[in-house]
């Protein structure tokens, strides 16, 4: 019997890297990144080490063609069990401020690249009865934060789009399953790929490793739950901002985006200058 494939976005470090290691020994793998070199060190080191085979696409999904190309892939391949759109980045500074260019790229990457994968995947799956979606958000889905507008937005958008397919597949009876997965801060190249430190985000006690973040995810995937946050910490948080009255959540979010404009060490946005 074939070995059934993996498609995971943004393999080439972190989350993504790790859920290629968890999966390599059960699973062929189809491995997307821009960073090819880091994507054959990561393909012979699986392949070494398991059964399974190993394709590389390089590819910046923020890139019609490129996009298009992983799409095809997946819409194609009928050993498709299960697709990670994981890629993703963060970027610091105010909204206004920030170059427009970076601010796109992102709705890009965590939004029309996830439409157009998702899409692609479940029109795979669905007639096949089988298979699962990761969609990975964050826990900044269920926070705004100044300087991180379109982070959080992106990211509340994907647990929006992910909750919506799990109605619609629930309504099918299908065996296809969703997940938004929303990890905390969590140790990988995100922040240094951001440009900032990591002390003074948040205490060591908030930190997750990508093994316990993968680990929570294909757990989740087996009791098919459509929100997997991992750590007992996130839960809570997540919990107390869902269900706060919203005076209450907008105080505890000014709060939280003073704390994080000093971490990030964004200037202070003094006194409008007038012409
Ligand atoms: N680390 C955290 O604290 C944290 C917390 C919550 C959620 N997340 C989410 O977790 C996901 C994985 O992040 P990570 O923490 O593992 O960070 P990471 O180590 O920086 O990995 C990000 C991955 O995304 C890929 N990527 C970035 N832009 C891309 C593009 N235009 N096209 C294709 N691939 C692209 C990168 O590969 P190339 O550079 O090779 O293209 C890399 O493989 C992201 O969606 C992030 O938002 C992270």
């Amino acid at each position: 019997m074939p070995r059934t494939l993996v498609a995971i976005t943004g393999a080439s470090s972190g989350i993504g890297a790790t859920f290629a290691r968890k999966l390599a020994p059960e699973h062929d793998l189809l491995l997307v990144a821009r960073r090819k070199d880091r994507l054959e060190q990561l393909a012979i080191e699986l392949s070494g080490a398991h059964q399974t085979r190993v394709e590389i696409l390089q590819a910046d999904l923020t890139a019609e063609p490129d996009l298009a190309e992983v799409a095809e892939r997946l819409r194609s391949d009928d050993r498709l069990a299960l697709l990670v759109n994981n890629a993703g980045f963060g970027a610091a500074g105010r909204f206004w401020e920030a170059p427009i260019e970076t601010q796109e790229a992102m709705h890009k990457l965590h939004v029309l690249a996830t439409v157009r994968l998702t899409h692609a995947a479940l029109g795979n799956m669905i007639p096949r009865d089988f298979g699962g979606i990761v969609n990975v958000a964050s826990v900044a889905a269920f926070v705004r934060n100044a300087g991180s507008v379109s982070y959080c937005a992106t990211k509340s958008w994907m647990t929006s789009f992910t909750e919506g397919l799990y109605l619609e597949l629930r309504g099918l009876n299908s065996n296809v399953a969703v997940q938004a997965l929303c990890p905390g801060f969590t140790y990988s190249e995100f922040h240094s790929v951001m440009g900032v430190q990591r002390d003074g985000l948040a205490s060591p006690a908030f930190w997750l490793t990508p093994e316990e973040v993968v680990q929570a995810s294909l757990e989740g995937l087996r009791s098919r739950k459509l929100f997997v946050i991992p750590g007992w910490r996130y839960r809570l948080l997540t919990m107390f901002l869902t269900k706060a009255p919203t005076a209450l959540r907008l105080a505890v979010e000014a709060i939280s985006s003073r704390s994080r404009a000093a971490a990030l060490q964004l200037p202070s946005a003094g006194p409008r200058q007038l012409p």
